[in-house]
């Protein structure tokens, strides 16, 4: 199989063999609407397979010294970087997502490969004071990490690269093997993906790829499966955490991507921020910035920049490198977002730009006085569409925040080193970032959320000690 030239049929990939189905569910390019390849679907029977490949395979990566696995994810990561223009360039055609937004990922990705080999030599285990109670007198007490066995990672369209690979790095640094549930959104890019890990060198066993709902609903209560990574909305996440059983879970999921702009924050640096990451990925990020909330002070002026530097961003085809905002995943999701930004109107909300959608591509849109309980504040709007409201208290905001459904990550632009302390202290959220918006992550930092937005931290350390589990060792001496 080589997608360098877009398969027909995206297949299934178990123990090195890829494998074409007979039922298959088409997929469609979302800047053209043309539906020019299917996706295979995995039958029960190849599930059962990929499962059994996995478990195969597992005690043999186990055994695998760490600093052999250090080597094979450096090779899988030269291999990206190798072929991260093909990559980056499947993913524009199959997902809209701007060619050079998608060679950036797939660049980071790359080092996320980078980083989980530099974590897979430093897997620790402690000595436990065994003499600090008297029952220990005279044992030798070590606590020890074992990989769990086999991960099921499941991984949405919107970053699908490094968003992968932040599920395969960690899982074979721990000693795991892996069956991979891509979005079928994103199954070509996989596909490409995978076949160059398997180039670089990546055992057979080590990933297997498999797709539609049935299979991921399988996956997920499967008891050959030990480990369940999902990366997708909090309504799916919350199905997945209710039918893994008593597996432990890795939930990454929504946000609504506040930033606060305090009343002496740098009015250009923030409105320059704001506008470019709320509409960056066509605003198709867990972190985009979505919800702005800005001092009275500076809210007429700020309204005005952001809308003049929204309206001066490049809208069209994902494969001309100059694009800074390709189409949303779908006329369907395109619809969804136009119904959320009417639903604002509706309530009160003002249309300073955009507003509209043709096909897949959602105009860029900015709206202002968006009172706070409308929908789009509320929930996930997963778009290109800022939402601006003013306020006076900030205390009264950071109560708001706190009451909403999700925690991911938070913004804050002042100068006050008490304010922004204050922000830290308050907000309960995964990440706050100081005079920065919500859309900011290095890949080797802690990521997650809490409440709606998840369970868990990324970051192949932080992956890594999800992905293994403890054993305490009592030496009777
Ligand atoms: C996401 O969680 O939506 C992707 C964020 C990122 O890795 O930049």
């Amino acid at each position: 199989m080589h997608t360098d030239t877009l398969p027909q049929h995206v297949p299934l990939l178990i123990d090195g063999q890829w494998i074409e189905t007979p039922e298959r569910v088409p997929a469609c390019n979302p800047f053209t609407g043309r539906s020019d390849f299917s996706v295979c679907e995995c039958s029960d029977e190849l599930l059962d397979r990929a499962l059994a490949a996995a478990n195969a395979a597992k005690a043999a990566i186990a055994a695998m010294p760490a600093r052999d696995r250090a080597v094979l994810l450096r090779q899988a990561a030269q291999g990206i970087r190798r072929h991260s223009a093909s990559i980056a360039r499947t993913m524009a055609i199959e997902t809209g997502k701007p060619v050079a937004d998608g060679l950036t990922e797939v660049l980071r990705s790359a080092e996320t490969f980078e980083l989980s080999a530099q974590e897979a030599v430093r897997i620790e285990g402690a000595q436990i004071p065994m003499d600090s109670s008297a029952i220990g007198a005279g044992k030798l007490g070590v606590s020890l990490r074992f990989p769990v066995g086999v991960v099921a990672a499941i991984t949405p369209f919107n970053a699908p690269v490094n968003l992968t690979a932040h599920k395969l790095g960690p899982a074979w640094a721990a000693g795991n093997a892996v069956v991979l549930k891509p979005s079928p959104q994103s199954a070509l890019t996989i596909c490409r993906l995978a076949e160059v890990l398997l180039e670089a060198g990546i055992p057979a066993g080590w990933l297997q790829v498999v797709q539609g709902d049935r299979a991921a609903a399988r996956l997920v209560a499967a008891p050959q499966v030990d480990f369940v990574s999902f990366t997708g909305s909090s309504r799916i996440g919350e199905r997945v955490k209710a039918t893994s059983g008593l597996k432990r879970v890795a939930l990454e999921l929504g946000g609504n991507g506040f930033t606060v702009v305090a009343a002496d924050a740098p009015l250009e640096e923030a409105a320059q921020a704001c506008a470019r990451n709320s509409m960056r990925l066509a605003g198709q990020s867990c972190i985009s910035v979505q919800n702005v909330l800005v001092h009275r002070s500076l809210y007429e002026a700020f309204t005005a920049r952001v809308a003049e530097i929204v309206q001066a961003l490049r809208v069209g085809d994902p494969l001309d490198e100059r694009t800074e905002v390709g189409p949303v995943i779908s006329a369907h999701a395109a619809r969804r977002i136009q119904g959320l930004i009417d639903g604002a109107v509706a309530a009160g909300a003002k249309r300073v730009c955009g507003g509209s959608h043709a096909g897949a591509l959602v105009h860029p849109t900015v709206l202002a006085d968006v009172p706070w309980h409308c929908e789009a504040m509320q929930g996930e709007v997963f778009g290109p569409v800022v939402l601006l409201a003013p306020f006076d208290d900030v205390r009264q905001v950071f109560d708001l925040v706190n009451a909403g459904p999700f925690g991911l990550q938070a913004g804050i632009y002042t100068q006050s080193l008490p304010l922004a302390m204050q922000a830290v202290r308050t907000l309960r959220m995964g990440a706050v970032i100081v005079n920065g918006t919500s859309t900011w992550r290095s890949d080797q930092a802690p990521y997650g959320g809490v409440k709606a937005s998840g369970i868990g931290r990324e970051g192949p350390r932080f992956a890594i000690q999800d992905m293994t589990e403890e054993r305490f060792v009592v030496f009777n001496v």
